[in-house]
């Protein structure tokens, strides 16, 4: 079974190139299907996320040509079914992004109900209702989301809760629709104004992309486009973690500083320094760390996405530190592994209180989910001693190259498949 190996210990330094955004990726590589021209798509991060949706985008009879690891070619003109299959949703969750693409184009989909994720309960009833606001007849029959529709007519819709994949679901089924729909209460993420100017790049005419309310005027239809996907703010944000909590120097390279002002503001809150450019951000982590509080909030408060790889890093500093999660409630699973290497972690409901510790002891530890499987590379880079990551098929889901990309910055870690190689690298790195 594949695993990290790391020895820690080492502060990280040197450069790291991010890659495109993950999340802007799954949005804009459902959205190119609702063209019958061309679309090129560039700075794809090449993940398994990502790689899963592009085989759901063939399955349903689109063209898919990945002209290189990053680009591909898409043409939505030869889909013959706005069924997608079963087996694409339990892979990825984002597919039920196939909803508001094949019914904004086609007024049909089928497409099963997204199952449980381990972060919490994720319920899809803000897409069913903007869906429903648009004129679509929405039932859910043997376990898919069945969304049909004559005439999709503009609508008035107000979301319950903000939601980045009601948002970008609900967009795209109103681009085409007849009339200006208005989106009130949207989500503000930077891969919801991402897909939106994607769709703008194709003729559609959305306003207010990442405001709290959305103006769509529907077009008769979408043309092709060429479009390159934002720096990945969560990955900027998991290497700007990395180099604070192993006291590294590092320029992460390829990112919106922007979106990245609350990492940035709670690095330094705990004394560490973060230089910001045009597209990057050097941080410099501080030798001693302060403790802070941290509530998980929509963009552009705290992402939920972070709040793993913070909580290891304030694990690392001096005093208490309370971390509300307000996103997702199942989203502490990574603390019981932390213990495993020492670290001092209480949780009481949605928040964890976080006494600092001198350093992590290396262990085997097994990642929950995607970026809390990325909390415990960076503890474990952090970490005295041996640490063994199980589980990377989550972290893999997410990030490009992860292994590499640390590598480079001089972190000691390898990807193994066999107790042998391990104890390769053991002997190797000492
Ligand atoms: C997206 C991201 C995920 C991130 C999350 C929050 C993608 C592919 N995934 O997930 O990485 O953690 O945003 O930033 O972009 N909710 C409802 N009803 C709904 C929809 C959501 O009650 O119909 C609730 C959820 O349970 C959750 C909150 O709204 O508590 C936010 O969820 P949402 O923003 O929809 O998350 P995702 O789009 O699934």
């Amino acid at each position: 079974m594949e695993q990290y190996i790391i020895k820690g210990g080492t502060p990280l330094s040197g450069e790291v190139t991010i890659s495109g955004a993950k999340n802007a990726a799954l949005g804009i590589l459902a959205a190119a299907i609702m063209s019958d021209e061309d679309v090129v798509v560039e700075n794809l991060p090449d993940v398994r996320d990502i790689n899963v949706m592009l085989e759901a985008i063939m399955e349903i009879g689109a063209e898919v040509d990945r002209r290189d690891r990053h680009t591909v070619r898409i043409n939505g003109r030869s889909i013959k079914e706005v069924s997608v299959d079963d087996e694409f949703i339990r892979r990825i969750r984002a597919s039920y992004y196939f909803i508001g693409a094949l019914l904004g184009k086609y007024r049909h989909a089928r497409v099963p109900l997204p199952g449980g994720c381990n972060i919490g309960s994720r319920p899809i009833d803000q897409h069913i209702k903007g869906f429903k606001a648009l004129g679509a007849e929405v039932r859910i029959e043997s376990g898919a989301v069945m969304a049909d529709a004559d005439i999709l007519r503009a609508a008035h819709i107000y979301f319950d809760v903000v939601s980045v994949g009601a948002t970008i679901n609900v967009m795209m089924a109103s681009v085409m629709a007849e009339g200006q729909t208005i989106i009130e209460n949207a989500a503000k993420e930077p891969h919801i104004v991402d897909v939106a100017n994607f769709l703008n790049s194709m003729g559609a005419n959305i306003r207010g992309a990442g405001t709290d309310t959305i103006r769509i005027r529907g077009v008769q239809k979408l043309h092709g486009t060429e479009y390159a996907i934002i720096p990945d703010q969560i990955e900027a944000g998991t290497f700007m973690c990395m180099a604070a909590a192993t006291r590294g120097n590092v320029l992460i390279k390829n990112v919106i500083p922007k979106h990245l002002e609350a990492i940035t503001a709670k690095l330094i809150e705990m004394g560490n320094e973060v230089v910001e450019y045009d597209e990057a951000v050097r941080v410099i982590g501080a030798a001693s760390q302060r403790h802070t509080d941290i509530k998980t909030l929509p963009y552009p408060g705290f992402p939920t996405d972070m709040q793993p790889q913070i909580s290891v890093t304030l694990s690392l500093a001096e005093g208490t530190s309370m971390v509300t999660e307000s996103i997702f409630e199942n989203r502490f699973k990574y603390v019981d592994e932390l213990a495993r290497m020492g670290g001092n972690i209480k949780v009481e409901g949605n928040v964890a209180v976080i006494d600092g510790i001198r350093n992590f002891s290396g262990a085997t530890v097994s990642a929950p989910d995607l970026r809390a499987g990325a909390a415990l590379v960076i503890a474990g880079l952090a970490a005295e001693g041996f640490t063994a990551v199980e589980e990377i098929g989550y972290i893999q889901r997410g990030y490009e190259n992860f292994e590499e990309k640390i590598s480079a910055i001089g972190g000691k870690i390898e990807l193994v498949d066999s107790e042998r190689e391990a104890a390769k690298f053991r002997l190797r790195v000492g």
